[in-house]
């Protein structure tokens, strides 16, 4: 497969068109088979439920060439489920796991030539989404859905690459306890825009945002979940019922126990406690694991001694192991390596 002539080392995180798409459609109860489209656009009724009441949800996961020329798809089985608990809590019929995975297959395969080539440092993006399309006025679920999927080549989601990242504390919530921030709903991200562009016209890379209830335990990002790094290098990171399930960080934690040897902790950080750590990371399919070197509270400065130069010694080898498995010269734990075929 001849691969696009593209710069792949030198692209960000942005959106690439392809030419090929994946769309189905549930309508009267049932999904429709659904298959490969070239038409990138959407021509909605005025009043679809996603565009009156924000009905949608969506996933994120990346496909890799590894060094032996096969095109991988890290978990998508863990995508899958993810997606159908997404649709539960907004009140949408679930794509079928087995379904997902069939349509992803088939969209990566027809979107060979994007996929980057090994050791460019790039690699596929792949979004699924789902959205509310009939008109809905009254407050309740639309009847008709549609499934899409489509893939962009991306690069590193942080602009420096591998260079630490300044975090600021957040005076907004992202999540309220009982709510939405455990699913991959598009509101929680439209809820953090003002919060991330009031932190980045402040010269901050990202937020931290705390629980909405005590603002007092370290919750996520914007967009990824926080790994800290103790003083005797246990690997801890924050148990919430309001962040997203990352399926890099619960990657991260099985890699830190079974291939590092580390112990590793999911509890309830207390944001007094971000100052006792050595390293800190955000983990998460787009970030998959970039160093923090500071965090800002009210002009409280945390710098973590890893410093603003390069990763932590742990998140370092953390990182090496996770790309290694994901790229393939790492052997994987069963199931893990998903091949497009
Ligand atoms: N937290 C949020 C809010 C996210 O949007 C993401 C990205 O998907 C993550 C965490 C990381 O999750 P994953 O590792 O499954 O990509
Ligand atoms: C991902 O990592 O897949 C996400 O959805 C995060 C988003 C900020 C791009």
């Amino acid at each position: 497969m001849e691969k696009k002539n593209i710069d792949w080392g030198n692209i960000g995180f942005g959106y690439i068109p392809t030419e090929k798409r994946f769309v189905a459609n549930y309508k009267n109860g049932a999904w429709e088979e659904g298959g490969i489209t070239e038409d990138a656009n959407i021509v909605l009724n005025e009043c679809a439920g996603v565009l009156q009441y924000a009905q949608t949800i969506f996933e994120g996961m990346k496909a890799y060439t590894t060094e032996d020329g096969r095109t991988v798809i890290f978990r998508p089985d863990l995508n899958a489920a993810r997606m159908v608990d997404s649709a539960k809590r907004l009140e949408m019929p679930a794509y079928p796991a087995d379904k997902f995975i069939e349509a992803i297959n088939e969209l990566v395969k027809e979107n060979e030539a994007y996929v980057p080539p090994y050791g460019s440092g790039a690699s596929l993006y792949i979004r699924p989404y789902m959205f509310g399309t009939n008109p809905v006025i009254g407050v309740k679920p639309a009847d008709e859905y549609q499934f899409r999927a489509f893939v962009t080549p991306v690069g590193p989601y942080f602009k420096g690459g591998a260079k630490p990242l300044t975090i600021k504390v957040s005076d907004f919530d992202r999540a309220a306890p009982h709510g939405t921030g455990h699913i991959k709903a598009g509101l929680n991200y439209a809820m953090s825009l003002h919060a991330i562009v009031t932190a980045h016209a402040e010269g901050y890379d990202e937020n931290m945002y705390l629980d909405a209830a005590t603002r007092s335990n370290v919750e996520e990002t914007g967009g990824a979940n926080f790994l800290f790094i103790t003083k005797d290098n246990k690997v801890v990171t924050p148990k919430s019922d309001s962040i997203l399930p990352s399926i890099t960080r619960r990657s991260l934690l099985y890699v830190a126990e079974h291939y590092l040897g580390l112990e590793v902790e999911e509890r309830v950080v207390p944001f007094e406690e971000v100052k006792e750590f050595t390293e800190c990371g955000l983990c998460g399919t787009a970030a998959v694991i970039s160093p923090v070197g500071k965090v800002v509270d009210h002009g409280n400065e945390i710098c973590f001694p890893s410093g603003m130069n390069e990763m932590g010694p742990v998140i370092k080898k953390l990182y090496d192991t996770l790309t290694g498995i994901q790229m393939g010269h790492i052997e994987a734990p069963e199931g893990w390596i998903y091949e497009v075929k």
